[in-house]
């Protein structure tokens, strides 16, 4: 099934804050519903973000084809529900610009932009894949962060279709998941997307992953990004940025996979993204927090970027925007 997708005239999603424990669909027929869900993360990850954005401007669109201020707020509050991955603000804005052509002509765009993220998935898989084999050279012992997979895209995935792609092969030895505090998006979905495709894994609690990576225990690292800047400093999930630096030290291969919509050329570097501060109440119980989203892993520490159309190699100095 689709996490997202436009059926009978309204969004559904799976809602991912239930899983794993209940797989449920969220049916949204209300701008404030689609909101909720991406504020709330029952629909996330970027390339999802993408859809829900492009969607939610198709909703709007019917729901107030006769009123341009309210559509524009809508387009508005959709763009700026979260503030990080550039997919979101890109799918609203782009289907945004066919709203004057009317609802039908809007939907057909944001059915462009769930396609193209299909497309790319499948892309993505094969090309991250060979690139494994390439750097790694036997059936590597991955490690991935966050959750990449079918559920942060519409169908695949970014790094963690390059992971099932590598089973499907044949050739994967082993993964680690790490869990992702404070929403566990790995140990909750990643680890159920692994398991409905049949591959062996382990959760690791986050701060294990630099450990293993010295001890020996990972072959390779491979995440995906919520905003790639124009000089490859890449922006994904809290934690990212330590494994990032423990596949360094461990002088092990550090891959981001994403798509070319993640790219954003009009961002020079990681300094200049708003990184997503969340509530305090998702990490203690009323103490003090500090509870940022997303960090910024800077583009020497990153051995290759890969995307659907290319393969780029920051750490040896190419740039996403050339
Ligand atoms: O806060 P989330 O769960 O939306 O964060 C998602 C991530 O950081 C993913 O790693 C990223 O969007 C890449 S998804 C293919």
């Amino acid at each position: 099934m689709r996490t997202i997708d436009w059926v009978d005239g309204a969004i559904e999603i799976i809602d991912q804050t239930a899983l794993p424990v209940e797989e449920r669909v969220l049916r949204l027929t209300t701008v404030p519903e689609l909101i909720t869900a991406i504020q709330s993360l029952a629909v996330r990850g970027a390339p999802a973000l993408g859809v829900a954005g492009a969607l939610g401007v198709a909703l709007a669109a019917r729901l107030h084809a006769d009123d341009d201020q309210k559509l524009a707020d809508c387009v508005r509050a959709i763009e700026s529900a979260r503030p990080t991955a550039v997919n979101l603000a890109r799918g609203a804005r782009r289907t945004a610009r066919r709203l004057p052509d009317g609802p039908d002509a809007a939907l057909t765009e944001a059915l462009l932009v769930r396609d193209e993220e299909i497309a790319a998935s499948e892309a993505m898989a094969t090309r991250g894949a060979d690139l494994i084999t390439e750097l790694c050279g036997r059936a590597p012992r991955m490690l991935t962060h966050c959750n990449t997979g079918g559920l942060a895209a519409v169908v695949g995935g970014t790094a963690l279709g390059v992971v099932l792609e590598l089973h499907r092969r044949g050739t994967l030895r082993d993964v680690l998941a790490s869990e992702t505090r404070p929403l566990l998006q790995g140990a909750r979905l990643t680890a159920w997307e692994l398991t409905r495709a049949g591959v062996d894994f382990r959760v690791a609690v986050d701060g294990a992953g630099p450990f293993l990576m010295a001890r020996g225990e990972v072959d390779a690292v491979v995440v995906g990004a919520d905003r790639i800047c124009a000089n490859g400093d890449t922006i994904n999930k809290i934690g990212t940025y330590a494994h990032a630096l423990g596949a360094q030290r461990a002088g092990i291969p550090f891959v981001v996979v994403a798509p070319e919509s993640t790219i954003d050329p009009d961002t020079p570097d990681g300094a200049a993204v708003e990184i997503e501060d969340r509530s305090g109440a998702e990490v203690t119980a009323g103490f003090p927090a500090a509870n940022p989203a997303f960090d910024v892993t800077p583009h020497d520490l990153i051995t290759a970027i890969v995307t659907d159309r290319r393969t780029i190699r920051p750490g040896s100095g190419d740039r996403p925007d050339s």
